[in-house]
């Protein structure tokens, strides 16, 4: 009773989650950075722009094609969308050119199609694309956009002194609540200490912000995705510990459609993101993108793994470098677990691997209603002693739920 008190009110282990009833399970959208980068020639590529019509775009994709339906709603503009000057108030302003109709009416065509809005700013004096940052304009920063009716600000972390972050993101924070208006905080306050030697205070980081990048920004390959994963299974500080309702660790964008991975890779990050209670946002083009990917981003199994209320981060139990490692998350169902299999073994075969449930810490008696979660199909009744038996493609995965019997 008293733990699940502590869960619901994002409570957990010595950590209060950031009080503003939001990203209770990890956020969903989609972000323009990964694919889309800071491209302003919208002469040269009319549809690959950043401009007020790849976001529209995007979202009349969202809201058509069962990406809405599955939960994905951030349309989450990223760096580049800002006039290279604030306005003679001091105030942040979008580029001219590039959203004629500017931030508010960008918020209004979402929301009158039942999405959300996510901007981009940074904690430093600039953006990582040296356009202007917040430092100096928070509270005036926070009020622009509760005024355009923001749902989601990302507050990046370059131009800044990361010493500094433990007071420079709680005071953004402030004032993003003193606004009123609920706006989940996502921080690259960890990321950008970790990257200089500083040991976050996770604590801190997740009693002031909904979701939070702990390491490098991924890049479209499978060499990225697997290093992130390393980052991630080493759990140093065990970091996962700080994920729950209301605030995650954010390994990054979904790669699903893009260029780097094979469809076999593709539905391993998206397996890997739903164990780690990830922040599920896609980077690519919905206009084209691959019908095999687009199955996998709406897979409503794995997107139930991700979305358990439980919120919590999948631990790795133990991973052979290059090869095989079993990742573990609980889920809400006292008692019941999300198991994965991610083969990174690069042999054109699938491995073939045999586990024995109390192994992995499933000690029930009675034993476990096995099922596989990509292809929803029952495996069978299983006891903690008998085995269990799975076959990996290559760098690919297989996820199962065991619930208690
Ligand atoms: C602001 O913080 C208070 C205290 O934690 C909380 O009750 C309130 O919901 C927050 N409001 C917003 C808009 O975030
Ligand atoms: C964090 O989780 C680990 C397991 O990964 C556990 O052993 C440890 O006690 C937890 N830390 C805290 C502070 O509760
Ligand atoms: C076991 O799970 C399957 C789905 O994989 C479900 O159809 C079945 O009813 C469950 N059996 C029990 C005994 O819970």
């Amino acid at each position: 009773m008293m733990l699940l008190h502590l869960v619901l009110s994002g409570c957990i282990y010595s950590a209060c989650a950031l009080n503003n009833g939001l990203a209770l399970t990890p956020p969903m959208g989609w972000l323009s950075w990964e694919r889309y980068r800071c491209e302003t020639d919208c002469k040269a590529f009319p549809d690959s722009c950043i401009n007020e019509n790849l976001y529209k775009a995007m979202a009349d994709r969202m809201a058509a094609d069962g990406y809405k339906e599955a939960g994905y709603e951030y349309v989450h503009v990223d760096d580049c969308w800002a006039a290279q000057q604030r306005d003679a108030n001091g105030k942040l302003q979008a580029d001219p050119q590039r959203f004629p109709s500017g931030m508010q009416a960008l918020a209004d065509y979402l929301h009158e199609r039942g999405l959300k809005l996510g901007i981009y700013t940074d904690i430093g004096y600039a953006t990582c694309e040296k356009l202007p940052g917040t430092e100096f304009f928070m509270q005036s920063d926070a009020n622009t956009f509760a005024e355009w009716g923001v749902d989601l600000v990302k507050t990046d972390g370059c131009n800044a002194e990361p010493k500094e972050m433990d007071v420079s993101y709680p005071v953004f924070g402030f004032y993003l609540n003193k606004t009123g208006r609920p706006m989940v905080y996502c921080c690259s306050w960890a990321a950008a200490q970790v990257v200089h030697g500083i040991q976050p205070n996770y604590a801190s980081v997740r009693e002031h912000c909904n979701v939070w990048r702990n390491y490098d920004d991924v890049q479209d390959s499978w060499d990225s995705v697997t290093n992130i994963l390393k980052f991630y299974g080493e759990n140093k500080q065990n970091f996962a510990n700080f994920s729950g309702p209301g605030g995650f660790s954010d390994p990054d964008q979904l790669l699903l459609g893009d260029y780097g991975l094979s469809i076999y890779q593709q539905k391993a990050q998206f397996g890997m993101w739903a164990m780690l209670a990830s922040p599920l946002f896609m980077s690519v083009d919905l206009r084209t993108i691959d019908p095999k990917a687009k199955a996998i981003l709406l897979n409503k199994n794995v997107i139930a793994i991700n979305q358990d209320p439980l919120g919590a981060q999948g631990i790795m139990l133990y991973g052979l470098p290059e090869s095989l490692s079993v990742w573990r998350k609980p889920l809400a169902v006292p008692g019941s677990y999300a198991i994965a299999f991610l083969n990174q073994d690069n042999q054109g075969r699938a491995m073939p691997f045999e586990i024995h449930l109390g192994d992995i810490g499933l000690t029930n008696a009675n034993g476990y209603n096995v099922t596989d979660v990509f292809d929803n199909l029952p495996r069978g009744q299983f006891k903690p002693t008998s085995s269990l038996g799975v076959l990996i493609d290559p760098t690919c995965i297989v996820i199962l739920k065991a619930v208690p019997l």
